[in-house]
C-alpha cells in the first residue's frame, strides 16, 4: 500500500462542535484540527472520548458547530466519509458479523469480483496469522484472534483513516502490543483511543478531554504527564 500524503492534509476539523445525547450535553466547544499521522486520544472514563470518535465517521452528528473529515462534512457526505474511514471497536464481537473469519473478510470487500476476494482474503489471513483458521467458526477464536480479525476486517478495505477505540483495553499484554504495533504502523492515518500510556505516547499527537472539552492537544509525553497529574 503506497502512502497517501493527501489524506493528511486534509485531516480532521472540528468547528464549535457540540454534541447532546438523550438531552444531556457530552461534548462542548470541540475546536481541533489534526493532521498528525497518529492521533492519541486519552482522558478519563465519561470525558467524551468515544462521543468524539464516533464524530468522526459520521456515527455520531454534532449537535452544533461542524466536522470535516478527510476534506467531507461528516453529516452531508456520511456515505463517501463510511468508505474512508475503518472503525475499530473495543469489542471484537461487535464487529465480526459472520460465522467464519474467511467470509467476515470477504464481507468487507462486498460488491467486487470473486476472484479478487478470494484472493485478498487469502492473503489478509495469511498477513494477520489467521491462515489456519479461515473456516473455523469465528465464535471460536481467541480473544486476541476475534481482535486481530475485526482489525483485519477494517484493513482489508484500505482506509484512509482508521478510528479505533480502546481496541487494546480487552487484551492480554501480549495481543495488546500486536494489535497496538499493527495499528500504529499503517500508513492510514490513525486515531487511537486509548488507556494505554505506553501506546499513547509513540503517537505523533495527543488530545487530552476533561468533562466533554478538549483540554489539550500536542505532543504526547507532555500531555500524558498533565494527565496523570490530573488524575493523581
Ligand atoms: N446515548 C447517551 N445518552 C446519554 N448520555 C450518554 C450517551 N452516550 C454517552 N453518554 C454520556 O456521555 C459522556 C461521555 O461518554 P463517552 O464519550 O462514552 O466517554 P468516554 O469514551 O471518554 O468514556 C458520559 O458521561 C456518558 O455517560
Ligand atoms: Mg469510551
Amino acid at each position: 500500500m503506497s502512502v497517501r500524503p493527501e489524506t493528511r492534509l486534509s485531516g480532521i476539523e472540528a468547528r464549535s462542535v457540540g454534541v447532546a445525547l438523550d438531552g444531556r450535553t457530552v461534548l462542548t466547544d470541540v475546536e481541533v484540527d489534526l493532521t498528525a499521522a497518529r492521533i492519541a486520544v486519552i482522558g478519563r472514563n465519561g470525558s467524551g472520548k468515544s462521543t468524539f470518535a464516533r464524530l468522526l465517521n459520521g456515527l455520531i452528528a454534532p449537535t452544533v458547530g461542524q466536522v470535516r473529515v478527510l476534506g467531507l462534512d461528516t453529516v452531508q457526505d456520511r456515505a463517501a466519509l463510511r468508505r474512508r474511514v475503518g472503525f475499530v471497536f473495543t469489542n471484537p464481537d461487535a464487529q465480526i458479523l459472520m460465522p467464519t473469519p474467511a467470509e467476515d473478510l470477504a464481507l468487507s470487500l462486498r460488491g467486487r469480483d470473486r476472484r479478487e476476494i478470494e484472493q485478498r482474503v487469502a492473503q489478509t489471513l495469511a498477513a494477520h496469522g489467521l491462515a489456519g483458521h479461515a473456516d473455523v467458526p469465528a465464535s471460536a477464536l481467541s480473544g486476541g484472534q476475534k481482535q486481530m480479525l475485526a482489525l483485519a476486517s477494517v484493513l482489508i478495505t484500505e482506509p484512509d483513516l482508521i478510528v479505533a477505540d480502546e481496541p487494546t483495553t480487552l487484551l492480554d499484554l501480549h495481543n495488546a502490543r500486536r494489535i497496538g504495533d499493527l495499528l500504529l504502523s499503517q500508513n492510514a492515518q490513525v486515531v487511537l483511543v486509548t488507556h494505554d500510556l505506553d501506546l499513547a505516547a509513540r503517537c505523533d499527537t495527543a488530545v487530552l478531554f476533561e468533562e466533554g472539552r478538549i483540554a489539550d492537544v500536542g505532543e504526547p509525553t507532555e500531555l500524558i504527564r498533565t494527565y496523570r497529574r490530573v488524575s493523581a
